[in-house]
């Protein structure tokens, strides 16, 4: 089912929500038309996964966990009691999306780890619950990490983002994006510069919109321009999310974020990286052990329906990149901020509890 909704998503008004169905807003079509697409079976959730309806890792995680929502449903409906059994085709698909944002391998294990503490009776209600529980803590992460990367910001300063870590990228509010709201309102940012993010453009269509909407003020450049504007010396901070963050601290994100790191490295600028701990991976040593998803060449090759490369033109399409932890001055989490990340301290955010 097609809806299309009269306003689009507003920053605490996530484009994903559950109501007897889950509803995405179609971000492939942003900010041209606000169409919100409907999901009454898992196997579709996991198709609007891998075809980028959804993105960003924190959306991802939560839109996995109302899929599996939807795959209890409709295994107790045709399984009855054997609904455990029934459930676990759904499971692998939605984990068979997309390989490299873990936190929709961290959403599904929380599900599974739920359903094995449930009888035979219809999980829905207690799997709703969960889901919903899922979405609120993401959302409420990250006015947390909005508040602690705002405390490092000295400004007024200029900041460099890259893809789209806002509001429709999370459970409501954004991780980098997040920051940039928060330190905005505290009146420490002058303006946001926006790579494009080629290829699929989350820069130009997603955060340039959502910065605009809130009156942030914002400025798109292309991805090749960070050096030239780093090198004017008005740029205190690049400031990403992650879709995967290693125990040494090696930062996962879209392609190109490691070329901006070793760009601010170079022009003495600081790099934040701010994600929920669900995009903590312990279980991968390094940024070299996490899997780099590497879609269609005909993303790259082609542009809005237009042929741009020569017919037969070879084209890689890696679309996440590892940024050394030695180049990362800071991740900010709910958990609290870690700087200059190595292994130990990792294990340590990990290891406490919230707020310590
Ligand atoms: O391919 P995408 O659009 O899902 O990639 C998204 C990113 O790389 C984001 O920077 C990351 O998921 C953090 S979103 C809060």
């Amino acid at each position: 089912m097609n809806t299309t909704k009269p306003t689009l998503p507003t920053p605490d008004d996530a484009a994903l929500w559950y109501e007897d169905r889950l509803y995405l807003a179609d971000q492939r079509v942003l900010p041209e038309r606000a169409e919100f697409l409907s999901y009454q079976q898992a196997p579709e959730v996991a198709e609007a996964i891998r075809a980028m309806v959804v993105r960003g890792a924190p959306a991802i995680g939560v839109t996995a966990a109302y899929g599996v929502v939807l795959a209890g449903r409709a295994a107790h409906a045709t399984a009855g009691v054997g609904w455990k059994t029934a459930i676990e085709a759904d499971l692998e698909r939605l984990a068979a999306s997309r390989p490299t944002a873990v936190n929709l391998f961290w959403a599904i294990r929380r599900m599974r780890a739920l359903i094995e503490r449930l009888d035979t009776t219809d999980p829905t209600p207690a799997l709703l619950r969960e889901a919903l529980a899922i979405h609120e803590e993401d959302r409420a992460a990250n006015h947390r990490m909005g508040d602690l990367g705002a405390e490092l910001i000295e400004g007024p300063t200029d900041i460099v983002t890259h893809c789209n870590a806002g509001a429709i990228a999370t459970g409501g509010y954004g991780t980098a994006l997040g920051v940039v709201r928060s330190a905005f309102a505290a009146g420490k940012i002058r303006r946001v510069y926006a790579d494009e993010t080629r290829p699929w453009m989350q820069g130009a269509r997603l955060t340039a919109w959502e910065l605009m909407h809130d009156g942030i003020p914002v400025t798109l450049q292309a991805d090749g321009a960070a050096a030239s504007l780093m090198a004017g010396g008005s740029v205190g901070w690049v400031i990403v999310g992650s879709d995967r963050i290693a125990a040494n601290g090696d930062v996962a994100n879209k392609i190109g974020t490691y070329g901006l790191a070793v760009l601010a490295r170079y022009h003495g600028i600081k790099v934040m990286v701010a994600a929920p701990t669900s995009t903590v991976d312990m279980e991968v040593a390094s940024g070299a052990e996490i899997p780099i998803e590497e879609r269609d060449s005909d993303e790259l090759l082609s542009c809005g329906g237009r042929r741009l490369a020569p017919a037969g033109c070879v084209a890689r399409n890696p679309v996440f990149d590892v940024t050394p932890a030695a180049l990362v001055d800071a991740i900010v989490t709910e958990r609290g901020v870690v700087l200059n990340p190595t292994t130990e301290k990792m294990r340590a955010l990990m290891d406490s509890s919230m707020g310590e």
